[in-house]
């Protein structure tokens, strides 16, 4: 568990007993006294609200590194927007117009454009401020095939375990249906896929991107799959807004799923989940037109009207 004993401090001569940080902190870990504020509770998030809502600087935490969120490919706008204050059809026309990219130039992506994207990563929200995602980078082309690789030697022993008939019976007798829904949704097409990349090097697992990333968590986290998936759905936007195509990878997470060997090949440590593979790269292909999605219907919920007693 995170250490969640406060460490916020606030300078007694600058606080101008205003109770802002008293509003916005979510672990109650300030009281006024005498028309200031103190720190009085026992636990704190570290989320650092506090500081960002004293107008007078008065509130210090220490808990972020200086220098975690300093990007090295762009010109951050280093304030806060307040809500509103965005380019809202900008921002719906990013996230309309990336896509999952499946054609990649062979170009690699600067290591300082990577390292930004898990930075950007980092601005999502976590349970408890846990923050205990990790990132493993996948820098060129030889390290995406070399993963690559070591996840078909999966594949091809689920294949072999797959085409056995018996197996599949006994295995969903024995009330695990995984392998025979497997042998009816994937079987094929990860057969064929495999073929295609020993006999003519077609890459469909990656798409031939020349970068990955592997966002994973520490244990301690109170939601370790969200977290992760937050900040893999920064990456993704962000990643477009750069210039670079990217794509989810369900099958490499599953793989890493059920083969650990596969996380020790990468150098991840065994305590680690992984949750997410984002392939990247420079996209070899151009959309015309933006389209559509399903259409959904939120349900709204009403409470049923009381009976007066
Ligand atoms: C959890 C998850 C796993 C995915 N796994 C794969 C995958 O293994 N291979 C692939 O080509 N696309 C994969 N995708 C991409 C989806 O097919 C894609 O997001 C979907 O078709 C919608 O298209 P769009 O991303 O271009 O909007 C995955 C997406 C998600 C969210």
């Amino acid at each position: 568990m995170k250490d969640r004993t406060p460490t916020a401090r606030v300078d007694q001569d600058l606080c101008v007993g205003c109770e802002l940080c008293l509003a916005t902190c979510p672990d109650r870990t300030f009281s006024m006294d005498q028309g200031k504020a103190r720190v009085t509770g026992d636990r704190c998030l570290a989320c650092e609200h506090c500081v960002a809502v004293c107008p007078t600087g008065a509130v210090t935490l220490g808990a972020a590194e200086p220098h975690a969120l300093d990007f090295t490919t762009f010109t951050p706008i280093n304030e806060w927007l307040p809500p509103g204050d965005y380019d809202l059809p900008g921002l719906v026309a990013l996230m309309r117009s990336r896509r999952s990219c499946r054609n990649y130039l062979p170009d690699p992506v600067p290591r300082d454009q990577l390292e930004d994207l898990v930075k950007i990563g980092t601005t999502a929200p976590s349970g408890t401020n846990s923050q205990l995602w990790t990132f493993t980078i996948l820098p060129d082309r030889q390290a995406v095939t070399a993963l690559g690789d070591r996840i078909g030697v999966f594949f091809r022993k689920l294949n072999a375990m797959a085409r056995k008939a018996w197996l599949r019976k006994l295995t969903k007798l024995l009330g695990k249906g995984e392998l025979d829904q497997y042998y009816r949704e994937h079987y094929q097409s990860v057969s064929e896929a495999m073929e295609q990349w020993e006999t003519q090097g077609i890459d469909r697992l990656f798409h031939g991107a020349p970068a990955a990333m592997v966002v994973g968590s520490r244990p301690g986290a109170s939601c370790p799959a969200e977290d992760a998936l937050l900040a893999s759905g920064q990456i993704l936007l962000a990643a477009h807004a750069m210039g670079l195509g990217t794509c989810l990878i369900g099958y490499a997470v599953e793989a890493m799923d059920y083969d650990p060997g596969i996380k020790d090949f990468l150098g991840i440590p065994k305590s680690e989940a992984v949750h997410a593979v984002i392939v990247l790269g420079y996209p070899d292909e151009k959309y015309q037109r933006l389209t559509g999605r399903r259409q959904v219907t939120p349900r709204y919920f009403h409470p049923a009207p009381q009976e007066s007693p």
